[in-house]
């Protein structure tokens, strides 16, 4: 009786340790260890052995059922463990992977707007470069032409930022002040444009937004005219919107340009929209930059992109690109 003991709990064991699922461990401890186990019936016959044989067998008996109860038990473990992985494998959502031939996710409206703008302006032989959106005061207007209290101050609702003197720093009105850092730190010929995220006081509305995007461009060359200016505005709406889109310019003012102008898209079907403000680069604002002006010209141009891209898709509501909705960045 003790090897059938024996030979009970280690097939029993072996068994046990090889169950692949949870139902099938489960399965193998009722045969094993239940009513109607094997291990039960021998336990019916312990009655019919001499005492001291009784003890014996009994000792051996406990034995492998406490062996048997051991190894189901550290089976059950691994498996929970190994299905819990498994589960949690199922389970994942990253968001990171690209998984090929699905599309997960894409760009913002606004981000592939201003990269279509970059391609536009490298095919017409432009640098990309950026800048801090943190500024000083002089970059943001001293450098730009505009002296303390100057009255076009007041064409930008200026978000100061508590560091160094007050009013020294600020969050960028526009990406003009990367005008400066280009001209500052790289000789002429100079032809980039310059992209970034820019901040003005300001209470969002349908077609405002306190935080919004610019694209600025600027060419600092010899012998260069407002005809260049004209032409290279000309040419980046035909590249951007299509061969039927025309542009024009009007008379305005900007501290850093003499002349200014504010320059509108002409839609094939006769109708405008305004996109920005351009103009010869201010004679202040080269020998600012440390450029002699009798030897350097250019001019610089720069423009909205966050009503560029909702003018595209006829959004009418630009507070909707910052919203995070999914059900309305999904359709773009
Ligand atoms: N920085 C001006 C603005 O934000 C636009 C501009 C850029 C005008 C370059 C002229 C030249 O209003």
């Amino acid at each position: 009786m003790l090897d059938q003991i024996a030979r009970i709990a280690d097939a029993g064991a072996a068994e046990v340790a090889a169950a692949a699922t949870l139902d099938e461990l489960r399965a193998f401890e009722t045969r094993l260890l239940g009513k109607k186990s094997e291990l039960n019936d021998l336990k019916a016959k312990l009655g019919g052995l001499q005492p001291d044989e009784r003890r014996t067998v009994g000792l051996a008996f406990n034995d492998a059922r406490a062996r048997l109860e051991g190894a189901v038990e550290s089976r059950r473990a691994a498996l929970a463990t190994a299905h819990r992985a498994a589960r949690l494998d199922a389970e994942r959502l990253d968001l990171t992977e690209v998984v090929a031939g699905r599309r997960l996710g894409h760009l913002h409206l606004v981000t592939q707007a201003l990269e279509r703008l970059e391609d536009v302006f490298v095919g017409l032989g432009f640098t990309v470069a950026e800048g801090p959106e943190v500024e000083t005061d002089w970059r943001n207007f001293g450098a730009l032409n505009f002296p303390p209290g100057h009255p076009a101050r007041d064409m930008y609702d200026t978000l100061y930022v508590d560091y160094g003197e007050p009013g020294a720093t600020l969050l960028r009105t526009h990406t003009s002040p990367v005008q400066v850092r280009v001209m500052t730190s790289q000789p002429p010929p100079i032809y980039s444009v310059m992209p970034g995220r820019v901040f003005r006081q300001d209470t969002a509305d349908a077609t405002h937004l306190p935080v919004f995007h610019q694209i600025e461009g600027l060419v600092i060359d010899r012998d260069i005219t407002f005809a260049h200016l004209a032409g290279t505005i000309d040419a980046f709406t035909k590249a951007f919107f299509g061969g039927g889109f025309a542009s024009r310019l009007r008379p305005s003012y900007f501290p850093f340009t003499e002349p200014s102008a504010e320059f509108d898209i002409i839609r094939p079907d006769g109708t405008f929209l305004e996109l920005g403000g351009c103009g010869m680069v201010h004679p202040n604002v080269l020998a600012n930059c440390g450029l002699d002006p009798e030897e350097w010209q250019g001019f610089a141009f720069g423009f909205g992109i966050d009503r560029l891209a909702i003018t595209r898709f006829g959004v009418d509501d630009m507070r909707d690109l910052i919203t995070n909705d999914v059900r309305f960045l999904r359709q773009f």
